[in-house]
Parts: C-alpha cells; sequence; structure tokens
C-alpha cells in the first residue's frame, strides 16, 4: 500500500528557477495548492511568467486542455515580502529552494521552525549542504538540539533534491539528515513520486550521490579547457555525441550556473577535504569575473538575448 503524503498545502521558498519549477509541478502533478514566497516582486513576477508560459506550452501542445492548465494555476498563489514567512504558518510542508549559502538556509530553517505547525515537514532543495546542519537549525529559541524537542523539531527535516529543467528532469534525489525521522523521509517519497517523480535516497555526504558524481566531470572539463587540451565545443562535442549525454560538460555549467557549480564544489571540497574536488582555477575566475552562464548571457559561451 503506498503511503500517503498528506499535503493539503504546500509552501516553496524562493521563485528562482528551481522554486518556481517545483510550484509548477506540486501545482499540476501532485494538484496541491501551492504558496510561492519570495522577498523580491520582481522574482515573483518573473517565476508567474514562467509558469504562465510552460502551461501554455502545454496546452499549445495538446497534453493539458485549457481547463487543465487553469486549474493548476489557480492552485498556485504567491505569498510577499510584507506576509513573509507568516504567510506559509498553515502549510503541511515548505520546500526550501533559495540560494546555495548555509547562514541564510540556517535563518530560514530556525525562523520556519517558530512559525510553522510542529508536524510540518521542512524540505531544502539543496544542491551539496548538509542536511544534518540545515536540520540543526530547525529548533526553536531557547530550546536544545538535543533535548526530546529539539531531536523532534529537526526529525521533520528532509533534503529533496530536484533537478534543473524541474518540469522535464525526472529525478528527485532525497536525502536523510542524521535526525530525520522514518515517517518524514516516507511522506517525502510520496510526495515526490505524487509530483511524477522517480525517487533515489542518499546518505547525507557533501554533493549526496548526484553532484559528487557530477561535480568532478565537469570540474575535469573545465581543466581540460584550461590546460587547452581541447576548444569549448571539442570538449562538448565529445561527450555529447560520444556519450549521448544531452548537453556537454561546459555547455551543463553553463545551464546550471558557474556561481552554482563553484559553491557545490567548495561545498565538496570543503567537506571531504579531498583534493580531487578542487576547483578550478578557471572556474574560479570566471565567477569572480561575474561570469555565471546562462542566467546572466556570459559563460563558457554567449548568450545574448536570455
Ligand atoms: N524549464 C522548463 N522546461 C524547459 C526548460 C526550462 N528551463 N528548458 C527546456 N525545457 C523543455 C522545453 O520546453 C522542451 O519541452 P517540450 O518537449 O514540452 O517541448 C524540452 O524541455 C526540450 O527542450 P528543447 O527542445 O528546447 O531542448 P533540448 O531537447 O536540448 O532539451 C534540456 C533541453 C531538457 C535542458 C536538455 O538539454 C537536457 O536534458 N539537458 C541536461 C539537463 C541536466 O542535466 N539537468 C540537471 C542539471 S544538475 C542539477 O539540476 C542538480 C543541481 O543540484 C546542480
Amino acid at each position: 500500500m503506498s503511503i500517503a503524503h498528506g499535503i493539503r498545502t504546500l509552501g516553496v521558498l524562493g521563485a528562482g528557477q528551481m522554486g518556481t519549477g517545483i510550484a509548477l509541478v506540486s501545482a499540476l502533478r501532485a494538484k496541491v495548492p501551492v504558496l510561492l514566497h519570495d522577498r523580491s516582486p520582481e522574482q515573483l513576477t518573473k517565476g508567474l511568467a514562467l509558469v504562465d508560459k510552460l502551461l501554455a506550452k502545454d496546452v499549445n501542445k495538446g497534453r493539458l486542455t485549457n481547463e487543465q492548465a487553469k486549474e493548476a494555476r489557480d492552485r498556485l498563489m504567491i505569498v510577499g515580502k510584507e506576509e513573509g514567512l507568516k504567510g506559509l504558518r498553515d502549510v503541511d510542508m515548505v520546500v526550501e529552494a533559495v540560494s546555495e549559502n548555509l547562514t541564510l538556509k540556517r535563518n530560514i530553517f530556525k525562523n520556519l521552525a517558530a512559525e510553522l505547525r510542529p508536524d510540518a515537514i521542512l524540505a531544502t532543495n539543496t544542491s551539496s549542504i548538509s542536511i544534518t546542519k540545515i536540520a540543526a537549525a530547525a529548533v526553536p529559541d531557547g530550546v536544545s538540539a538535543a533535548s526530546e524537542e529539539g531531536k523532534k523539531s529537526a526529525s521533520r527535516v528532509v533534503g529533496l533534491h530536484f533537478f534543473n529543467p524541474v518540469p522535464v528532469m525526472k529525478l528527485v534525489e532525497i536525502i536523510s539528515a542524521l535526525q530525520t525521522s522514518e515517517e518524514t523521509l516516507n511522506r517525502a517519497r510520496a510526495f515526490a513520486s505524487a509530483c511524477g517523480k522517480e525517487v533515489t535516497t542518499s546518505k547525507d555526504v557533501p554533493g549526496f550521490v548526484s553532484n559528487a558524481l557530477l561535480m568532478p566531470f565537469i570540474n575535469e572539463a573545465i581543466m581540460h579547457l584550461e590546460k587547452g587540451i581541447a576548444t569549448r565545443e571539442d570538449i562538448d562535442t565529445t561527450l555529447k555525441l560520444g556519450m549521448n549525454h544531452p548537453m556537454g560538460p561546459l555547455q551543463l555549467a553553463d545551464f546550471i550556473g558557474l556561481d552554482t557549480c563553484l559553491a557545490i564544489q567548495q561545498t565538496l571540497y570543503e567537506g571531504t577535504r579531498d583534493s580531487k574536488y578542487r576547483p578550478s582555477v578557471l572556474l574560479e575566475r570566471m565567477v569572480d569575473a561575474q561570469w555565471y552562464g546562462r542566467k546572466n548571457g556570459k559563460g563558457f559561451y554567449e548568450y545574448p538575448s536570455e
């Protein structure tokens, strides 16, 4: 018998590419009402415009009726800066999808633990940061993490790692923190399945399974470029056509975002102290130059119109 996820309303924190995608698949596939929160009104407007565009494309391609698209869109509501996290106080689960910054995430989870119901699941879409560290912050002020109350509060934190573009990619990687309860894990898994995703699970190691394997591959490709072994096109074409990858590794790095790739690689390197994860100097310099890839028009390639 399948386990019920029990999510009647979902909160999503962060209306960037990932948060918007998570909000869309939750409203469309899992059919749950979604409160999408971002402090930036521009980001919320951009996120909703992307949702409208993707739903309209599905209608045009005959994959959704107008009515189904409208129903999904109606399930999406926004929560702005004024309401803040208080606007999410009644949700059954929240998925945090803000930028890869431990201090920021810890602050958010401390506030979520204070604002949300004690049985609400607190999920993070982090790409590599320790779920255990994030869970340790999800304890109300004045409560010890080692007390029964502290352990219970942290036991509802879980990693729910979606892939970009969320509506297209079939996987969700689920990561248990040291504190995560079996019930949290099972409900998170049931929810990801309801979103139409295949689920894999990983222990809470730096980068989990996905990025611990992907990032050295991307970094090695950048080092090949740095050493002048081949051009960017030849590196990407070799992997695309020789190994049937949908994108070459440099294209993929641009797609993920070079700042995100560097942040993940730094987490891997610091978390394992293993030199195989040391980010390439070229990647560091490109991020120093604020060349972040597709998101701002310049990475290993140029994206003039995006
Ligand atoms: N949002 C939503 N949908 C998108 C999209 C986006 N940003 N970009 C493309 N799509 C959709 C298109 O609309 C199209 O949908 P359709 O079939 O309904 O028409 C479909 O994807 C295919 O797009 P295109 O025909 O334009 O282009 P491609 O065939 O080249 O596919 C791609 C684009 C799906 C992005 C493909 O190149 C791909 O799979 N690339 C690899 C992506 C990948 O590896 N992602 C994981 C990154 S790692 C990660 O996210 C983890 C994190 O922790 C770093």
